[in-house]
């Protein structure tokens, strides 16, 4: 057969596969979401996250060294309260859960680098993420405590704060609050484009942060619209965020890509719970490969332009990179 082109001749072993390799992977892109809960003795695991835990701080500083020894230096972290109000004052509280927890592992292990989630959900009676005005989640009162909780975070040793509410004006809201308190140099990842999704059923579950009443369609995004997703990206570009976010992942990589070629600040995609509670359910029947598939999930999202991946896999990732199943 008389062919020039032989696609095939790149695929003929792994090191010329990898040679020609559209996306790489490394272990420098990955933060791994974790909670600290108040008030428990033991850290417990989250029965629709297996492998996943509600952390006290103790065994959070013995996990932040675990993830260090396998290379997975970023960390995500989610406060859950043992008093929930109505204004979520936990969240910003100096000696709450999540700012006690960083100022712990900023003495022993400044090494980690701590990103603080900025929202009122784990911390409202509510479990809506502001502050309510009737059923209705209040904007502009939601900005000043979302504000207070990203210094608070920051002064207990946050690196980066994330909000992830969906009020509109967060980021030059929290921006400003950084600033007039000294500190210019905290970089924002704001979850920009965040959909109101039932991916995020497991974390509910283990952060109890179901809303109580209603949903969160009047201020996460609709996942009918990616038009929609461009515009938040850019208006929170505007407002000074540093990194943007897009979230979920996994059903979204459209998203992704689209976002990515009309911004020009690093982007992140979010795996979220539901997607790892899948995939971990679905492994446990023997119906896929997890490992494999955990690579390509990953993968789609790097090959859809994301810089940085947050992902409950992450060390199990790191290893995958250090064993070149991907990478
Ligand atoms: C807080 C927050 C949520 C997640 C991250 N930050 C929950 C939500 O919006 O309901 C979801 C993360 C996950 O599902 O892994 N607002």
């Amino acid at each position: 057969m008389d062919m020039v082109n032989r696609y095939r001749r790149l695929r003929t072993s792994q090191t010329l596969r990898k040679m020609v390799r559209e996306t790489r992977i490394d272990k420098s892109s990955l933060v791994y979401p974790a909670f600290v809960a108040e008030g428990i003795r033991e850290k417990e695991e989250i029965p629709s996250m297996p492998g996943q835990y509600r952390h006290t701080i103790d065994s959070m500083l013995r996990l932040t060294e675990e993830l260090l020894e396998k290379g997975v230096s970023k960390m995500v972290l989610f406060g859950i309260p043992l008093e929930k109000d109505e204004y979520g004052c936990q969240a910003y509280a100096q000696n709450g859960i999540v700012q006690q927890t960083m100022h712990e592992i900023k003495r022993r292990l400044p090494e980690m680098y701590l990103i603080g989630d900025v929202c009122m959900c784990e911390y409202t009676s509510h479990g809506h993420c502001g502050i309510l005005d009737g059923q209705y989640v209040d904007n502009d009162k939601t900005l000043t405590y979302l504000a207070k909780t990203a210094v608070s975070q920051a002064q207990a040793g946050a690196d980066m704060v994330a909000p992830s509410d969906m009020m509109d004006g967060r980021v030059a809201a929290i921006r400003q609050a950084l600033d007039e308190n000294g500190l210019q140099l905290t970089p924002i990842m704001s979850y920009a484009v965040k959909y109101a999704s039932a991916f995020y059923g497991p974390f509910r579950d283990a952060a109890d942060s179901a809303p109580a009443f209603g949903d969160r369609k009047t201020y996460q995004m609709d996942y009918h619209n990616v038009r929609e997703g461009v515009k938040e990206a850019l208006a929170d570009i505007e407002e000074g965020a540093d990194i943007i976010m897009v979230k979920p992942a996994m059903a979204f990589g459209d998203v992704i890509a689209r976002v990515k070629e009309v911004t020009n600040v690093p982007m992140a995609a979010y795996s979220v719970s539901g997607e790892y509670s899948m995939v971990k359910a679905a492994a446990r029947q023997g119906w896929i490969d997890e490992d494999r598939i955990v690579c390509e999930m990953a993968a789609s999202c790097f090959r859809a332009g994301a810089d940085i991946y947050l992902s409950y896999y992450a060390p199990e990732l790191a290893r995958f990179i250090d064993e070149g199943a991907i990478g």
